[in-house]
């Protein structure tokens, strides 16, 4: 819009063209902006999400290869870890399937151009109810400007970044009455971890317990 109003005020003989290709711009933009805020807002007011027992690690291998598929995936070394106690959680499978998408793509982005790429995606058993997945890459780790801001929406590093999928995540994840949270990865890059129940009761107590890393 201020590139249009520079082009009227300057009003030479490229004006109307160059200020018609602008608007087009600024049209076809706040138009994706709208969509972007209107599912969003879909997303969150649906209100009670159907969940049930779901089996861990066909859900998690599913969802990376989903979001494998496609070129920038092509050369990534994938290191699964499935603990074969962490059999079955409580949640909405289509939910937590996006989440490890978000996850897995901004790991992705993370390793752009670098060779190799790698990531690891573990699912644990932490204690009788809670089972942990995590999402971890050996990129550059998070920029410490974003850090703080992390699960904010609109917070992003990147050129086109709608800074909308870690905040997704998160909603998604505490519907469930788990956590989610950012860790530097001990050999480079970050993993991203979050909790989920095994069962309908352990949710709300897996979101109540005083020793989860809680980052708001
Ligand atoms: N695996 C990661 N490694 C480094 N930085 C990350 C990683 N995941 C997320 N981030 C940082 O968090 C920001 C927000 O992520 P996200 O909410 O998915 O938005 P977007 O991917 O659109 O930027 C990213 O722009 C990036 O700076
Ligand atoms: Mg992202």
């Amino acid at each position: 819009v201020n590139a249009a109003r520079r082009l009227l005020i300057r009003n030479d003989s490229d004006t109307v063209e160059m200020t018609r290709e602008v608007m087009d711009e600024v049209s076809q933009q706040a138009v994706r902006a709208a969509t972007i805020v209107r599912r969003l807002r879909d997303f969150l007011t649906r209100g009670e999400t159907e969940k049930q027992g779901v089996g861990v690690t066909k859900m998690v291998e599913e969802a990376t290869e989903l979001a494998l598929i496609g070129s920038e995936a092509l050369g990534v070394k994938v290191t699964y870890g499935f603990d074969p106690r962490a059999q079955t959680a409580f949640v909405n499978r289509v939910q937590i399937q996006q989440v490890l998408g978000n996850l897995i793509r901004n790991a992705l982005e993370a390793m752009v151009g670098l060779v190799p790429r790698e990531l690891t995606v573990l699912t644990a058993m932490v204690d009788k109810e809670t089972i942990e997945i995590s999402v971890a890459d050996i990129g550059p780790g998070i920029v410490d400007s974003i850090r703080a801001h992390l699960f904010q929406p609109f917070v992003s590093s990147k050129r086109d970044g709608m800074g909308l999928g870690l905040s997704i995540c998160r909603t998604i994840v505490e519907a469930h009455g788990g956590r989610i949270w950012a860790e530097a990865n001990p050999t480079g890059g970050t993993v991203l971890r979050f909790t989920l129940a095994t069962s309908p009761s352990s949710g709300a107590s897996n979101a109540e317990r005083a020793d989860s890393p809680r980052r708001r």
